[in-house]
Parts: C-alpha cells; structure tokens; sequence
C-alpha cells in the first residue's frame, strides 16, 4: 500500500489517464445522442406527407374513390406511427392523425369535397405535431389487426412509389417507403399462423428491410435490392392467392 504523497510523475499520469477516459465517455455520449435512434418515424412521416399531396391531387379530380383508398392507405401508416411507442405524449399527438384519416376517409365516401380539405390539412398539421416528437416509450400492437386484403392494397401502393424512386434514383425515398413496406410485412406475418406464412412473410420482411438499412449507392445494386423485395410478394402469392 502507497502511504504518503505520490510522487508527482504518478499523480499527473493518473490525471491524465482519467481525463482521457472522460473524454473517451463524453464522446461516446456524444455519439450516441448524434445517432438517429428509429428511423421508422421518419419514414413513416415521409410517406404520409407524400399520400396527402397524392390525395390533393385526386380531390382535385374529384375521383373520391381513390381518395378514400389512399386514406385507407393513410390511416394504416398512421396505425404504424402511433404503435412506435406507449409513452402518453406520442399517443396523443399520433391519435389526431388516425382520427384526421379516418374523418377522410368518411368523407370521401360521402363525396363531400370541402370535408375531404379539411380532413387532409388537419393530417398536414397532426403529422407536422408528431414530427417534433421521440417516440420515448416501447412499441406497441395495432390495437385492431387490420384486414388482410387492406393491407395489400397499402403494400401495393407502398411498393408502387418505391419503384417510381428507384427509377428515378432517388434511393432516400426508395428506403423511406422500404421501411415501410417492412413494417406492412410485420403485420402480414402475424396474421396467420401457418410455418408457410410464417416463412413467406418473413422472408418479405427480411428482403424489405435489408432494402431499408442498406447503405449502397450504386443503382444497379438498389434495383436488385428492391426486385429482391418483388419476388417476395410474388413467392407468397403463388402459393397463397386464389386466382
Ligand atoms: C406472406 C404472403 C404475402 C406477401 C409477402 C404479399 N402478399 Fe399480397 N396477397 C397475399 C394474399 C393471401 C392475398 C389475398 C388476400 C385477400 O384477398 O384476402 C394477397 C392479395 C394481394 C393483392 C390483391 C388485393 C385485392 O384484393 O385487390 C395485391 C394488390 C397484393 N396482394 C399486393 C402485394 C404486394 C405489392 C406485395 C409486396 C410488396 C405483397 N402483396 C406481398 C399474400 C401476400
């Protein structure tokens, strides 16, 4: 045991291998604050701002029709967003973007064009709301299992866009819209039971989100990514869809 003052060489070596040790723990903090936490909000919210002005469009068109399909395709997104997290403040905010779809919804069946622009700008706003906000809590289940052909007719216009992105090359929407696909392909996963479903859908998880997380910027490398995505939907539809 060391008894007395130490020797002055010992104390500045302790020093500095303390300060180096807390610089090592300030950066790392650092690092880790720096790091996008879930990227799946983001995408989530790209995707919803990007199905309003397809809705705007349509109302425009009046072809109510498809303004209620993509308020269908909406209200699942928003199912998505607000399943990120439990924590109260998320819940709310994401609340008033499911109730804003759904009152689209309701009133592009009524063919009711002024309700169907409110609708809209008040999904504008509540996504707006949301984006300010970290999901802080854990994830959550859909509180309903949606039906299984409407989540189709979501993963069709999903996969839709991301083609459009990956002909145009622009790989940052082409993986926003692959994140979302993948969170679709969760829920199609656990709406059967069956090993087959299981592993058909897995694997059109697995294909989306290496799709979503990959960082390869070469196109032709992006193409087959997302084709690899394709093949999936048709590899479960050959086996499980009624012609
Ligand atoms: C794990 C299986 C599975 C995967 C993966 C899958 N589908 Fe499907 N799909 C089905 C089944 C089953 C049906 C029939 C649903 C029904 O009508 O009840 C279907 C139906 C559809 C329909 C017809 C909906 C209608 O009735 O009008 C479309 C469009 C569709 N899928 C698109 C896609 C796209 C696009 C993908 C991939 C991005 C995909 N699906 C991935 C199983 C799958």
């Amino acid at each position: 045991m060391h008894l007395g003052p130490a020797p002055a060489s010992n104390i500045a070596m302790r020093y500095s291998l303390f300060a180096s040790l807390l610089a090592v723990l300030v950066f790392a903090k650092l690092i880790m604050a720096a790091e996008p936490t879930d990227v799946v909000p983001a995408a989530l919210h790209a995707v919803l701002k990007k199905n309003v002005g397809y809705a705007r469009n349509l109302l425009d068109q009046k072809d109510f029709k498809s303004v209620a399909q993509s308020a269908g395709n909406m209200h699942l997104v928003a199912e998505l967003l607000k399943a990120r997290s439990d924590d109260v403040a998320w819940q709310a905010t994401t609340a008033n973007v499911v109730a804003a779809t759904n009152r689209l919804q309701s009133a592009a069946r009524d063919e009711d064009a002024a309700k169907c622009q409110a609708a809209l700008e008040a999904i504008e706003k509540a996504t707006v709301a949301t984006a300010g906000l970290q999901p802080n809590g854990k994830p959550q289940p859909l509180e309903r299992a949606p039906a299984i052909r409407s989540v189709m007719l979501t993963l069709d216009a999903m996969q839709g866009d991301a083609k459009v992105a990956v002909l145009t090359g622009n790989v940052p929407a082409a993986r926003s819209q692959a994140h979302v696909l993948a969170e679709l392909g969760k829920l199609v996963s656990s709406s059967r039971k069956t090993d087959q479903w299981s592993s058909l859908a897995g694997d059109f998880v697995s294909a989306a989100t290496a799709a979503a997380d990959s960082t390869e910027s070469d196109s032709k490398i992006v193409r087959q990514q997302f084709r690899a995505v394709a093949e999936r939907c048709e590899a479960c539809h050959e086996k499980n869809r009624t012609p």
